[in-house]
């Protein structure tokens, strides 16, 4: 397969001749395939091909090298929106951490400035290139998309990539060069709650949501509130299926366990062309591999049907004070003696430095407060601020703490992180060696600290259910630093940061031998990523996407089965 007229000349070219309809031009190749040929998968899937542009390209003059014309209409409402998950989710050309949208390792792009998408600097007289971004998708609305999608792949060598939200770290749902899988829209309007949903072929029956793979924690949370259950998920409104294939932790988690934990059927499409319905009854193997492997590694999901609890009533201790490095040091010896009694009792807390938002769905408030006291005395002392608010459902927490207070998207954000082990917070030198490595992270880069981790004193999991690593249960801290850099980086700059952020996280590392990493939170250059991610289960996944993808039709960045960097599907990373 030769790509080399797409997208550095085609696209441009055929952008042009697409918009003039006479349709008696010959449109040049795209991706190496005659045009012919994709015209006719176009009609074989309903006409759901889409030509894929980024979605800041209304504001530039210039695509691919093309003259166009700007739209200033379409481009105000871009930049007003810039930082709105909600709209660049609706976008096939938008992520979350816009360098995804972008050739990292050329420099390629056509992004506004994050930090002020008003600006023209970033635009005018700038051309706009398709960078990261797969120059073609598929709208998919149906199993049989992604079934004429792997055939037409696996006949001409195109590569392919999964989008839904465009959350993922490490761009793997971003394709330079591939044809894109777009599960945004799929299924978005299916959730079906069930008081006893079986699981094919399977006996006993769970209280369950069943949702589509477009379905958005935002709308998932809505639809169990309305028939007064709760429904674990993540910590933002947009997040989709990518967070229970890599695990998925909640501010819950503590108590009801992991995303991946309360899956109990996947529907998927698999490599080989057939469409499934996977639990721990059929294809055990498979469904296993989804419930942490993680990314696209095994196949497109179409809906999942997940357990979910009562009703909860929700105590949130919400702490804020100014932070100075010496009440700093004071918080975080306060949060690492403190880590394994709140695990134990319940807790799930996120916390950046100068504040920290804990959640418990199993003390009453006096319990709470007392509980949190420290906490919030610490705060007072600040002049801070700090309340231990009762609501009567996960859901108006939701709404009122985590929407409300949600950071904007947009910027190049870039994590690493770790599972920090339970046994550094057991004894006094553990803890002294966390609170050092802690002061060594530059006060520029923001650390977060996600102590939600499934407690199995608490969370009954079923052995060797899932694939995520072992390491998750045994971890009181999921501990990351954000790195980042700006809209319009040098080269020099990007390989810096990524080489910082992972550097950074060495001595957490060095801390925890043996631990590990989440996968959809993780150094996009996380050092031995197959032992970090799923540690013991390795082997075993390795052996399950063998079965099912034996070609490597659904390979993406550090997922299982990883043939490396040097794939030609990753030429846009930066090398570090
Ligand atoms: C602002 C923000 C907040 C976050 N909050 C949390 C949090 O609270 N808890 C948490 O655990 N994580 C959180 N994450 C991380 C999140 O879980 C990952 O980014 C995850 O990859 C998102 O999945 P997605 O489907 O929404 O996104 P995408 O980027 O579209 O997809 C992610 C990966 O999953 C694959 N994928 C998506 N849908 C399908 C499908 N239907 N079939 C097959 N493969 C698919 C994609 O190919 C890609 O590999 C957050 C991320 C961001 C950016
Ligand atoms: C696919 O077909 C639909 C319906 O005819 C059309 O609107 C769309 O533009 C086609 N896609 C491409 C990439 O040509
Ligand atoms: C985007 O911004 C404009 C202007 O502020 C606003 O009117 C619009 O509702 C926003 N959302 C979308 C989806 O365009
Ligand atoms: C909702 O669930 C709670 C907890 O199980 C229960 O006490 C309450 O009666 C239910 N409310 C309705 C309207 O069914
Ligand atoms: C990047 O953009 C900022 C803001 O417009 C500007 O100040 C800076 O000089 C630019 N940097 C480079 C390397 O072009």
């Amino acid at each position: 397969m030769s790509d080399s007229l797409w997208p550095s000349t085609g696209f441009g070219a055929m952008l042009a001749l697409m918009s003039d309809l006479t349709g008696t031009y010959a449109h040049p190749p795209v991706l190496g395939v005659d045009w012919s040929e994709w015209t006719a998968l176009n009609a074989s899937i309903g006409g759901q091909l889409r030509l894929s542009t980024p979605f800041e390209l209304p504001c530039f003059a210039s695509f691919e090298g093309h003259a166009l014309p700007p739209d200033s209409a379409a481009c105000a409402a871009v930049q007003a929106n810039y930082t709105d998950a909600p709209f660049r989710v609706a976008q096939f050309g938008a992520a979350m951490n816009a360098q995804w949208e972008t050739c990292q390792s050329t420099g390629a792009k056509c992004l506004l400035d994050d930090a002020n998408p008003s600006s023209p600097a970033a635009y005018q007289d700038q051309n706009c290139d398709i960078g990261n971004i797969a120059p073609l998708h598929i709208d998919v609305r149906a199993a049989e998309h992604v079934q004429a999608a792997y055939e037409f792949s696996s006949k001409h060598g195109v590569r392919l990539s999964v989008k839904n939200t465009g959350h993922d770290y490490a761009g793997r749902s971003s394709g330079h060069n591939t044809l894109g899988l777009w599960v945004s829209t799929l299924n978005k309007d299916l959730m079906a709650f069930s008081d006893a949903f079986v699981p094919e072929q399977c006996d006993g029956s769970h209280k369950a949501i069943t949702i589509g793979a477009g379905v958005k924690m935002e709308d998932m949370y809505a639809f169990a509130d309305k028939h007064n259950v709760t429904a674990i998920g993540g910590y933002h409104r947009t997040v989709a299926t990518g967070y229970f294939l890599g695990g998925g932790h909640s501010v819950l988690s503590t108590v009801y366990g992991l995303g991946a934990d309360r899956v109990v059927q996947i529907k998927v499409v698999t490599p080989d062309g057939k469409y499934r319905t996977v639990n721990k009854c059929q294809d055990s193997d498979l469904f296993w591999a989804l419930r942490g492997g993680g990314g696209s590694a095994f196949g497109v999901v179409t809906e999942l049907t997940v357990t979910v609890e009562p009703q909860l009533t929700i105590q949130a201790a919400v702490v804020a004070f100014p932070p100075s490095p010496s009440t700093l040091t004071a918080w975080y010896k306060l949060m690492a003696d403190n880590a394994l009694e709140w695990s134990n009792a319940g807790w799930g807390i996120h916390l950046v430095p100068g504040s920290f938002v804990a959640v418990n769905p199993r003390l009453d408030n006096a319990a709470a407060s007392k509980a949190m006291q420290g906490a919030v005395d610490l705060a007072n002392a600040q002049g801070g601020t700090a309340v231990v608010d009762e609501l009567p459902s996960f859901y108006e927490f939701f709404t009122k703490y985590v929407v409300a207070t949600e950071n904007p998207v947009g910027p190049e954000v870039l994590p690493s992180s770790r599972l920090l082990s339970n046994s550094l917070f057991a004894t006094e030198s553990g803890k002294a060696s966390l609170l050092a490595a802690i002061a060594q992270v530059p006060s520029a880069l923001p650390i977060v600290i996600v102590a939600s981790n499934p407690n199995p004193a608490l969370f009954a999991y079923e052995e060797g259910s899932t694939s995520f690593t072992p390491a998750w249960r045994d971890s009181a801290w999921h501990f990351l630093i954000g790195a980042g850099f700006a809209y319009n980086s040098t080269l020099a700059d990007r390989q810096q940061m990524y080489t910082l952020a992972s550097q950074l996280m060495q001595p957490f590392r060095e801390l925890t031998p043996g631990s590990g990493a989440y996968f959809n939170e993780a150094d996009v250059y996380e050092p031995n990523h197959e032992q970090s991610f799923w540690g013991s289960n390795y082997a075993k996944l390795a052996e399950v996407k063998k079965k099912y993808d034996p070609n490597h039709i659904m390979d993406c960045w550090q997922c299982v089965g990883w043939k490396g960097a040097s794939d030609p599907l990753f030429t846009c990373y930066v090398q570090v």
